[in-house]
């Protein structure tokens, strides 16, 4: 199959007709991936009026707008991502890499030990070409990720996390039995077919 990169040909005509870009323009969200959010969310009703969630690798946002809307007045959204994200309200964000321990103090800091009901996560490292390189750094971000799922969660409470199929896989599955009553994966419409991409939802932490 021919790589696609974000700047390559193939890729700008496949994005310009992906009927969820022009969905996201037309609905005002940052990205196409609100979409998967919104059908995680319709089925499995993760987030409501009320709900306080951490989204890590938030940005350019789209998940954040989602969640903004669905938690209402009385939740929290708490973002982060390494990259900057604009403002949303109804969203405290922080800028910097999940994988420093100053960063993470930081997000625990905004949370005041108040505890979760879910955390949603879609980080994703920059792609190097390298599967082997690639899979390593994204299992490493889920696994903190789940650590920080683990510590945070109140008991009860949900974990959302993209995860590549293929080395890894199984052993972050374990890991999550573990810690959740209930693991079940999830593909949602807008995640697309030839990606190795797929949700792990984590329900009912022990
Ligand atoms: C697929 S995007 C997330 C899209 C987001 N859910 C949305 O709806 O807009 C993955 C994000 O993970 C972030 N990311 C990758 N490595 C990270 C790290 N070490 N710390 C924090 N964020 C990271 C990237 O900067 C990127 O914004």
């Amino acid at each position: 199959m021919v790589q696609r990169s974000k700047s390559s040909p193939a890729w700008m005509h496949e994005h310009v007709n992906d009927p969820y870009v022009q969905r996201a323009q037309k609905d005002g969200y940052r990205a196409r991936a609100a979409y998967k959010l919104l059908e995680i969310n319709e089925k499995d009703k993760l987030i409501k009026q009320g709900t306080v969630l951490a989204d890590l690798g938030s940005a350019p946002g789209s998940w954040s707008q989602v969640a903004a809307k669905l938690v209402g007045k009385n939740g929290k959204v708490f973002a982060l991502d390494i990259l900057p994200m604009d403002a949303i309200e109804g969203v405290d964000f922080i800028q910097g890499d999940f994988r420093e321990d100053d960063v993470l103090a930081q997000l625990e800091n905004l949370l005041q030990n108040r505890p979760l009901d879910l955390v949603i996560c879609d980080m994703a490292p920059n792609m190097s070409g390298n599967d082997t390189i690639d899979q390593a750094r994204s299992y490493y971000l889920c696994e903190l990720a789940l650590d920080f799922a683990q510590n945070h969660l109140k008991t009860g409470g949900s974990f959302l996390v993209k995860v590549f199929q293929g080395s890894g896989y199984q052993e972050y599955l374990t890991a999550m039995r573990q810690i959740f009553a209930t693991v079940q994966t999830r593909k949602p419409d807008a995640s697309r077919n030839r990606s190795s991409e797929i949700y792990l939802l984590g329900k009912n932490k022990r």
